[in-house]
């Protein structure tokens, strides 16, 4: 002890520690979030701030062994989840910490929400809060390019390609982020970079001036109805009552926030110890488009809405919703800077997040369950296995495939479940009716009438005709390619 004591003397007189931490750290908060039950509301922060530190901490460790090149990072993720020391257990709490960040950064702005907490003087707190949320997506959506996996490259040009729609600056943009008009090593290189330096080091400059804020303001009281926010008289009687009422942040506050950020990295180190990191879905090939791939749970609510949304609403909602979402968050310290915080006074509050939270737990429900998603494994059937006998045919097989008709539509019981299945549907509907369904596209059927050629449709037409007709359908067990050779 005395030695530590001594070292810590030859800092401290140096540094002057005891000076201006002592005082940060015993700064008094109202005395509600230092309380039994409401100072629990307080914690969602520093959660949040421990999952980003277990994300830095894992995040270096694996950069050690990733290799940021097209022709080596799947394997070097590979190496590391099976070879290397920990590696399996660093990348799953680099996955599970990711979720627990998104989970987190949510509740945080749902309880500043509730609390009112973005009003008059928080309201920089508040802004800096939605730059925070969106570089936690933004780092959640790079580092899935980096797997260098099937998902996580498609997951990267389906985005890129909503991102393409913005009016103006949608193409320059898209290109930019991709380091062309493609996904290739110049794309790796660059989310690299990305996610390795630029958003973190914006997160942390975000974060020091979030906490700066926190210090600076201090941390909202608890809202009690009859006490509207008044810029004009807030900040003073603000600091009378912390002062009067107050108590010392450490240990009083602070010991739950201990509690919290241990049992964050407790939890991210289990679920990784039990379920471990995300598989690969195999190396990337770049000449089979996935048109709906398997992002991270997190956005798979947003993909749930593209499936579910109304024809003809496609820029709407891959453009302006998120856009509108962003506007509305960005406006509510504005709009609302004053007045009540007690949710008596905003019953609309918890209307609002109950509802959005229904919607987006409803949506990534079905992203999951999605009926949809597992046909991306879905390999095209060998026109040899499908019976076909006229090249028309298996032309139209081949653009069949191409155009991603399988993620919907099942032949030969291999391919998605969201459509009908294809495989009799020549004792359905007569060559002419599917040619203008295929046209026109009719309920969740898109049209291909600005997608395909005409001829591409009759070649199509010519396939799905045939296709009953070499009686496919016969004691097939979804066999796919290794069926080859087995027709009679
Ligand atoms: C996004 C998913 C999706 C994709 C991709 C898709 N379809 Fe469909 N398709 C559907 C759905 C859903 C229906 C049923 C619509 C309804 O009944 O309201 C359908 C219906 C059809 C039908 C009528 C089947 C019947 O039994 O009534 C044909 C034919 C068809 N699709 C062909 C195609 C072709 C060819 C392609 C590729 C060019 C394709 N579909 C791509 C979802 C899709």
């Amino acid at each position: 002890m005395g030695i530590l004591k001594r070292v810590w003397h030859w800092f401290d007189r140096r540094g002057g520690f005891s000076e201006t931490i002592g005082p940060l750290a015993r700064h008094k908060v109202p005395p509600e979030t230092a309380e039994g039950k409401t100072g629990w509301f307080y914690v969602t922060g520093l959660g949040t701030l421990a999952a980003f530190i277990v994300q830095v901490v894992t995040g270096a460790a694996l950069t050690t062994k990733y290799i940021p090149s097209t022709a080596h990072a799947y394997d070097s993720i590979i190496f590391i989840t099976d070879e290397v020391t920990l590696g399996r257990l660093l990348r799953g709490m680099h996955y599970f910490g990711a979720s627990a960040m998104v989970v987190l950064v949510c509740l945080h702005l749902i309880r500043v929400f509730l609390t009112g907490s973005y009003k008059f003087p928080r309201e920089l707190s508040w802004l800096s809060g939605v730059a925070l949320l969106l570089l936690t997506l933004t780092m959640a959506w790079t580092g899935q390019l980096l797997r260098w996996d099937q998902n996580g490259v498609w997951t990267v040009v389906v985005g890129a390609k909503f991102a393409a729609r913005f009016p103006l600056i949608g193409e320059p943009f898209a290109n930019f982020v991709l380091g062309g008009e493609t996904v290739g090593g110049a794309t790796l290189s660059r989310f690299f970079s990305f996610h390795v330096f630029m958003f973190p080091a914006l997160i942390i400059a975000f974060v020091g001036f979030h906490l700066y804020l926190v210090v600076r303001n201090g941390i909202s009281e608890l809202p009690k109805a009859g006490q509207p926010v008044d810029p004009e008289t807030y900040t003073a009687w603000y600091h009378e009552m912390v002062e009067r009422r107050g108590r010392p942040h450490w240990p009083d506050a602070a010991w739950r926030e201990i509690v919290v950020g241990a049992g964050v990295v407790a939890a991210i180190a289990l679920l990784a110890l039990v379920f471990g990191p995300r598989e690969l879905s195999g190396p990337p090939d770049p000449s089979v488009l996935r048109a709906n791939p398997q992002p991270d749970w997190y956005f798979r609510w947003y993909y749930a809405l593209l499936a579910y949304k109304p024809r003809g609403l496609e820029t709407f909602t891959m453009v302006y919703l998120p856009a509108l979402a962003f506007l509305i968050l960005v406006a509510l310290p504005f709009v609302a800077s004053r007045g009540e915080r007690s949710l008596r006074h905003r019953p609309w509050a918890p209307v609002i997040v109950i509802a959005t939270a229904t919607v987006f737990l409803g949506l990534t429900v079905a992203g999951l369950r999605a009926p949809w998603v597992p046909a991306f494994e879905t390999q095209p059937l060998a026109p040899e296995t499908l019976g076909l006998r006229t090249d028309l045919a298996v032309e139209g097989a081949r653009v069949y495939y191409a155009e991603g008709c399988q993620y919907c539509h099942a032949i030969a019981g291999q391919g998605g479940q969201y459509g009908p299945d294809l495989t009799d549907v020549r004792k359905r509907l007569p060559p002419a009716e599917m040619t203008i369904r295929i046209h026109n596209g009719f309920g969740q059927m898109p049209a291909y009438r600005d997608i395909l050629t005409p001829e591409e449709v009759i070649a199509i037409v010519a396939f799905l005709d045939e296709l009953s007709a070499g009686d496919v359908g016969a004691g097939n067990g979804g066999g796919g390619v290794e069926r080859r050779g087995t027709r009679r």
